[in-house]
């Protein structure tokens, strides 16, 4: 298999953490989530920074910390659901990494997602109808990826998937 990082991207909620951390686990690689190193960088949490910075300060750190995930291989990286919004993101990962995109129906992200309250964009009074609409238009930006993936089904097999892909590459 080769030393190419593998980069998940996806909606909020399809699985990305947990498959991370799966195929972490069995290649005995590193992980790093973006959202976790922009944390640790800015010292609050991701609701505080859009809350009292905005969103386009966020999306600015997040870039940086992409720029700098995006120099190593080897590496699992786990990105926060919007990264694929900026093209120089997505040139910069596929530099070093394979995406794949974790592609999940918004009825299955949204059972994932409905007891948890830390993502600032589905803090809305109909997350469902959100998910629906972001999901929509950041279709096209999800489809830039390298590989997609059917994410409507257990971590083991989504992982599983990933690992037989780069098998027979
Ligand atoms: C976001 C997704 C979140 C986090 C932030 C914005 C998005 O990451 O980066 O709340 O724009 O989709 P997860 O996909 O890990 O929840």
């Amino acid at each position: 298999m080769s030393e190419k990082s593998i980069v998940l991207v996806g909606f909020m909620g399809s699985g990305k953490s947990l498959t991370s951390k799966k195929l972490a686990e069995t290649l005995g690689w590193d992980m790093v989530s973006t959202d976790e190193l922009i944390v640790k960088r800015e010292g609050r949490a991701i609701a505080d920074i859009f809350k009292d910075s905005g969103e386009s300060y966020f999306r600015k750190i997040e870039k940086d910390i992409v720029f700098e995930v995006s120099q190593q291989s080897g590496i699992i990286v786990d990105c926060g659901g919007g990264v694929v919004l900026d093209s120089e993101n997505m040139a910069n990962l596929k530099k070093n990494g394979t995406i794949f995109y974790l592609s999940a129906s918004p009825e299955y992200i949204y059972q994932n997602i409905k007891d948890q309250t830390h993502r600032p964009l589905l803090r809305v009074d109909d997350p469902q109808a959100k998910i629906a609409e972001l999901l929509g238009a950041r279709q096209s930006y999800y489809a830039r990826a390298d590989v997609i993936i059917d994410a409507n089904k257990p971590i083991d097999q989504i992982a599983e998937e990933i690992l037989r892909i780069l098998e027979n590459e």
